[in-house]
């Protein structure tokens, strides 16, 4: 009857769950590898999902994957091309196999605070410099930034000659690499889930990422100690592709885009703070952190440095002058 066919209808809605998917709402899976809460990308995902989830009611839904649950960074750039995953965050540092462009953000000692990183991003050129992943089939939405990178390894590092010797895990980049050469160390590239246990074994001495990620993933556990180099920045190009936006519907997609755009712009305002609470909690958790003093930043800085003129004909040099602009 008209009546129980009402309350049947008026029992669904209720039981609609604004945190998940109900169906025939479009699904939206975003697919990451670090922690599900505390770090810059994981809050960030989960803000966006809750924002999806509550303003697309019954039009599209979000299930975020985190901590490489789902795919690691490699295979999340395959599966979203296949249609399996709509929406992921890879480090600007893995999409070498897609354009060489993007290598600008791997350049040691390019922006020296978050905030320099976060104004650059914010401009129209870094977005013409995201639209490099187009060509590919892919369409990048902005970005997410994450912090600036560290040093550890399972000895003091106070001076670059520390390194000289030692392996480090490095990012699937090729600058990373060169970077980690001119220290007279050795890189060796792993995916993220990988590190943890590469450190406790030995594979590799040393690591370098965000105090976020060596907070999260305990990679101070395993360290001799953290030292406050602040030699690059990490942060991520949100992707989803081409096909999935244009599956939707003109009002759907334009909501979506409006929704990830404010959703970033808050998230990434938020990760300085972040960023100092994982640095505090590793300190608060006996870790050893160390400072460097003007003199020995000075020596990481004229050893690294000059990588930048191996990718400049990568980058473009007016790319790259542009960007280095920022860094005030
Ligand atoms: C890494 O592999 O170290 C990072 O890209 C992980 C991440 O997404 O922050």
């Amino acid at each position: 009857s008209a009546s129980l066919l009402a309350i049947a209808l008026s029992a669904g809605a209720a039981k609609a769950d604004p945190n998940g998917c109900d169906s025939g709402e479009t699904v939206i899976k975003f697919s990451h590898v670090v922690a599900d809460s505390g770090h810059p990308k994981g809050d960030a995902a989960r803000l966006l999902a809750k924002n999806i989830n509550e303003q697309m009611e019954g039009k599209a839904c979000m299930e975020v994957y985190p901590n490489s649950t789902l795919y690691d960074d490699d295979k999340v750039m395959e599966a979203m091309l296949l249609g399996d995953v709509q929406l992921a965050a890879p480090s600007l540092s893995k999409f070498e196999a897609y354009t060489k462009k993007l290598r600008l953000y791997d350049l040691p000692f390019l922006f020296s605070s978050i905030e320099a990183a976060n104004a650059y991003m914010a401009s129209d050129d870094a977005k013409a410099l995201l639209a490099a992943v187009e060509p590919e089939g892919y369409k990048g939405l902005g970005y997410i930034t994450s912090g600036l990178k560290q040093f550890s390894a399972n000895k003091p590092l106070l001076m670059p000659e520390d390194a000289a010797g030692l392996k480090f895990r490095v990012q699937t980049s090729d600058v990373a690499v060169a970077m980690i050469e001119a220290l007279k160390a050795s890189a060796q590239k792993l995916a993220f889930k990988e590190v943890y246990g590469a450190l406790q074994t030995g594979v590799v001495d040393g690591q370098e990422n965000s105090w976020c990620n060596i907070y999260t993933q305990k990679f101070f556990e395993v360290q001799d100690g953290i030292t406050n180099t602040n030699h690059q920045i990490l942060a991520y190009g949100m992707i989803t592709s081409q096909e999935f936006l244009d599956s939707l519907d003109d009002e759907t997609r334009e909501q979506f885009l409006t929704i990830v755009d404010d959703t970033l712009k808050q998230a990434n305002q938020q990760v300085a703070d972040q960023e100092a609470n994982c640095r505090q909690q590793i300190a608060d958790a006996g870790s050893t952190i160390r400072e460097l003093s003007p003199e020995q930043r000075k020596a990481w800085v004229d050893v690294m440095k000059p990588v930048w003129q191996q990718f400049e004909g990568d980058i473009g040099a007016d790319v790259i002058a542009t960007a280095a602009g920022y860094d005030k």
